[in-house]
């Protein structure tokens, strides 16, 4: 009986102690896609663990404008969640608006200077107080071969070069496949041209152009060219692309009914999450002309100012598990990307992540390190909106000139 009761009595306690310091995030992502949805689930996995009720604010739509819509009405109400994912310039946007939670004591109690780039952890710091979370490093500049179909066509290796990816491109569609699968969203439009950019310009001019937004640079001959790059790869792309989820176009990939298709490493995601080997299934190589540099796109969790105890216990428990080691492998494991925590082991990575660890290393020492412009690590939310809308507008209506397109993005570069 004594033995019974005293086991039952240390039970009590530990429930207790663990309801204790339990709360609630209300977290709100974008990741629904198979790869993305496995990845979130680690995180509440993990806050689970810790006794905390997680409450799933996933709103859909491949690169997160409707998400941030969402946000928008939930913080003018007054009610945000505890954390939402967002990154780059809106970190600081949310920031000044005072809506923010410092987490600087966290942050220090484990070093998250020592753990994080210097170009990472100044993204997520507002007037040198952390106020995000950074969860990866997503290489924006890949392209993914469907290795059935590229055998299918005769493709022997991965293009390097434009040319030589047009003339790959036409053994597909010789071939009867989809030679550039691609979907039809705004952002992916221009997720493809931040990479024909780069690889028709190189870094600088990437830097110059899209960066800096230098109106001699946006009005060049090489952004001529570069539209007219990217007016071509549109005629390898299929009439069902209008409308077309991202997932589902590296699905076109998966069951070899398409060739390439030119996204960031979140695709990547989608083979695993089909049980598909990089180097077997599919191949990941730089866009066209981008080998030596990386366009980087680091997910982050923005956590807003809360007024209950036990919600913030919480939301430090999220940022110290988003942070944490164990995190870092088994979300980046799924998602694609890399972990942005410095000191990773990266053995339990396939050959793809592993070229993307060491590229991000090395750009980051030969300066070819460049924030993704498409996916919200460089410029103002509301330039990059003006200039994401004039890049599609161009690749959906062929009656735009490439002249037109240059002038449109040129004014749009100039939205604040
Ligand atoms: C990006 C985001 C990635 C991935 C992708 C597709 O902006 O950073 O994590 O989710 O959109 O939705």
């Amino acid at each position: 009986m004594w033995k019974l009761t005293k086991v039952a009595a240390v039970a009590a306690v530990l429930a207790a102690s663990a309801s204790a310091g339990a709360g609630e995030v209300e977290v709100l992502h974008y990741w629904t896609s198979g790869g993305e949805a496995k990845s979130v689930a680690e995180l509440k996995k993990i806050m689970q663990g810790k006794g905390h009720t997680w409450r799933d604010f996933a709103v859909a739509g491949g690169g997160g404008d409707s998400a941030m819509t969402v946000l928008k009405s939930r913080v003018i109400s007054g009610n945000p969640p505890s954390a939402a994912q967002t990154k780059g310039p809106a970190i600081q946007e949310w920031a000044s608006e005072g809506v923010l939670a410092n987490m600087d004591a966290l942050a220090k109690a484990e070093k998250w200077d020592d753990l994080l780039p210097k170009v990472v952890a100044d993204i997520m710091k507002y007037k040198g107080a952390y106020v995000a979370a950074p969860v990866n490093v997503h290489r924006v500049n890949w392209m993914w071969g469907s290795s059935e179909a590229l055998k299918k066509a005769g493709v022997a290796a991965m293009p390097k070069t434009w040319d030589e990816f047009f003339a790959a491109a036409d053994k597909l569609k010789a071939a009867g496949l989809v030679p550039v699968a691609h979907g039809g969203q705004n952002w992916q439009d221009f997720t493809t041209f931040e990479s024909v950019v780069l690889g028709v310009g190189g870094p600088k001019f990437y830097q110059d152009a899209l960066v800096k937004l230098d109106d001699k640079a946006l009005n060049s001959d090489t952004m001529k060219k570069s539209l007219e790059t990217f007016r071509r790869i549109k005629s390898y792309t299929d009439p069902g692309a209008p409308g077309r989820d991202w997932n589902l176009a590296t699905a076109m990939l998966i069951q070899g009914k398409a060739g390439f298709q030119l996204m960031g490493d979140w695709a990547k995601g989608e083979f695993l999450a089909a049980n598909k080997v990089p180097g077997k299934d599919f191949m990941c190589a730089a866009a066209p002309g981008t080998t030596t540099s990386y366009t980087f796109n680091v997910d982050s969790f923005i956590l807003f100012k809360l007024k209950d105890a036990s919600a913030q216990k919480a939301q430090s428990d999220l940022a110290s598990s988003i942070m944490s080691p164990e995190f870092q492998e088994v979300f980046n494991l799924n998602k694609g990307s890399i972990p942005v925590r410095a000191g990773q082991k990266m053995d339990k990575f396939d050959d793809c992540a592993k070229a993307s660890a060491k590229d991000f290393a090395d750009t980051a020492k030969s300066g070819s390190l460049l924030p993704s412009v498409a996916h919200g690590m460089a410029i103002a939310p509301a330039t990059e909106g003006a200039i994401k809308d004039a890049v599609s507008q161009f690749w959906n209506d062929d009656k735009v000139s490439v002249a037109d397109a240059m002038k449109k993005i040129a004014t749009a570069a100039k939205t604040k």
